[in-house]
C-alpha cells in the first residue's frame, strides 16, 4: 500500500542553510588563545576566547580594510584580543576595535558578530534567515553530574544536508536495515513544538566486537531536536545498566558538505548489572572514561553505516511513503519554518490546502 504526501508534493528542496543553531567548536577547542577559522554555512568565520572564557564569533574579514582574519594570514590572539595582520588592529571579544598602533581606535570598528551559546562546553552560533537574531533558544543544559565521564567529541565531513541527516530521527524503518537493530518500536507519539522535536524509541541488539566478542544491548531512547543543527539523544540502556548522552550535531559547510560532530558521555556505570569486560575492576572515572571511549567509536561506526547512504542520496521531493512512514510526513512539515519560504508555507496551510 503506497500512499503519496500532498503537502510535501510542493515542497521546496531544501535550501543548503536551514535556520537554527549550529556548532562551531568545543571550549577546549578555544582555549588558550587559539583562533577557529572555517567555513560555517558558507561563511568564512572566526572564534576565539578570552582569559575570562568570554567567547567571539565573528566574520573572517577586518572592517578597518578588508584583511582576512585567518591564521594562515597571520592573524593572532594576543591577551584575549583578536590582531589583524594588515594593520594590527586589535579586537575584544565584544567585537569592538579598542586599540590601533598608530593612532586612536575608530569607534565604528566593529567585527560582524554572531551570537552564540555554550551547551556543556560546546559552543554554537545563530544563523538567522536574512541575518535576523535568534528566533529561538537552545535548552537548559543539563547540570553537569557527578557519576558522569566528560564528552567527547569525534567529526565526520561529507556531502550532505542536516535535514537529510536529523530525518533518521523518526525514520524508524532505517534502523532494522541499516543498522541491524531488533525490535525497534515507538513508545511515545511523536511530539512538535515549535522549534522542537520529540522522537521516543526503545531498540535492542547485539554488539560484536571483533567477531569474538558480543554484547546484548537494550535501548530506551529519547531523542530531543531543536532545529536541525543539534539533536540530542538521551540512552538508557538497560542489559549492563548504564545511561549515556549523544549529540548529533549537523553543521552545513559550504552548501555541499557538513559536518557531523558525534559527541557522547555516559554516566550510572556504578553498579554495572552483568559485567562489561572487566570494567568492574576499575575505579568509576576510568570505568567511565573507558566507556565513553568505547560508545564514542561505536556510535561513530553506526552513524558511518547512515553515512554510505547519506552521501549518495538525493532530495525525493514527494516521497512515496507506506502507512508506518507518517511521521516523515510530520517531520517535514516540521522543517518547513526553518527555510525562507515560511510565509508562503503558512499561507497556504492557513488557506486550508496543507
Ligand atoms: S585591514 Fe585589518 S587592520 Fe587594516
Ligand atoms: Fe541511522
Amino acid at each position: 500500500m503506497t500512499t503519496t504526501v500532498s503537502d510535501v508534493h510542493e515542497s521546496p528542496a531544501p535550501q543548503p542553510f536551514p535556520e537554527g543553531w549550529y556548532f562551531v567548536a568545543s571550549r577546549e577547542e578555544l582555549a588558550s588563545g587559539k583562533l577557529i577559522h572555517k567555513t560555517w554555512l558558507g561563511q568564512e568565520i572566526v572564534a576565539w576566547s578570552d582569559e575570562q572564557g568570554r567567547v567571539c564569533m565573528a566574520e573572517a574579514y577586518c572592517p578597518h580594510l578588508g584583511s582576512s582574519l585567518a591564521p594562515e594570514v597571520g592573524t593572532r590572539i594576543c591577551a584575549g584580543r583578536l590582531v589583524c595582520p594588515f594593520h594590527g588592529f586589535e579586537y575584544d571579544t565584544s567585537g569592538q576595535c579598542v586599540a590601533t598602533p598608530y593612532a586612536p581606535p575608530p569607534r565604528t570598528a566593529r567585527l560582524k558578530l554572531y551570537e552564540t551559546r555554550d551547551y556543556l562546553g560546546m559552543i554554537f552560533g545563530w544563523w538567522g534567515l536574512g541575518g535576523r537574531p535568534a528566533q529561538w533558544q537552545l535548552p537548559e543544559a543539563p547540570e553537569r553530574e557527578d557519576g558522569w565521564s566528560d564528552i567527547r567529541l569525534n567529526t565526520l565531513r561529507f556531502p550532505g544536508h542536516p535535514q537529510e541527516t536529523t530525518e533518521n530521527s523518526v525514520d524508524l524503518a532505517h534502523l532494522r536495515y541499516v543498522h541491524g537493530y531488533d525490535n525497534v518500536h515507538r513508545t511515545a507519539r511523536l511530539k512538535i513544538d515549535g522549534a522542537y522535536l520529540r522522537s521516543c524509541f526503545d531498540f535492542m541488539g547485539t554488539f560484536r566486537l571483533g567477531g569474538a566478542i558480543t554484547m546484548p544491548f537494550d535501548v530506551a531512547s529519547i531523542t530531543h531536536v531543536h532545529g536541525l543543527g543539534f539533536s540530542q539523544v538521551d540512552f538508557e540502556e538497560r542489559s549492563i545498566g548504564y545511561s549515556a548522552r549523544l549529540w548529533v550535531l549537523s553543521t552545513p559547510v559550504d552548501g555541499t558538505s557538513i559536518d557531523l560532530a558525534l559527541a557522547t558521555h555516559v554516566g550510572n556505570l556504578e553498579r554495572p548489572k552483568r559485567p562489561v569486560l572487566g570494567l568492574k575492576f576499575l575505579p568509576l572515572p576510568v570505568r567511565l572514561k573507558l566507556m565513553n571511549r568505547f560508545t564514542l567509536w561505536k556510535a561513530t561506526k553506526y552513524v558511518e553505516e547512515d553515512v554510505v547512504i547519506w552521501k549518495r542520496k538525493r532530495y525525493v521531493k514527494r516521497p512515496r511513503l507506506n502507512r508506518s512512514d507518517g511521521e516523515i510526513v510530520a517531520y517535514r512539515r516540521y522543517c518547513e519554518q526553518f527555510y525562507e519560504d515560511r510565509g508562503r508555507l503558512d499561507d497556504r496551510l492557513l488557506a486550508g490546502h496543507g
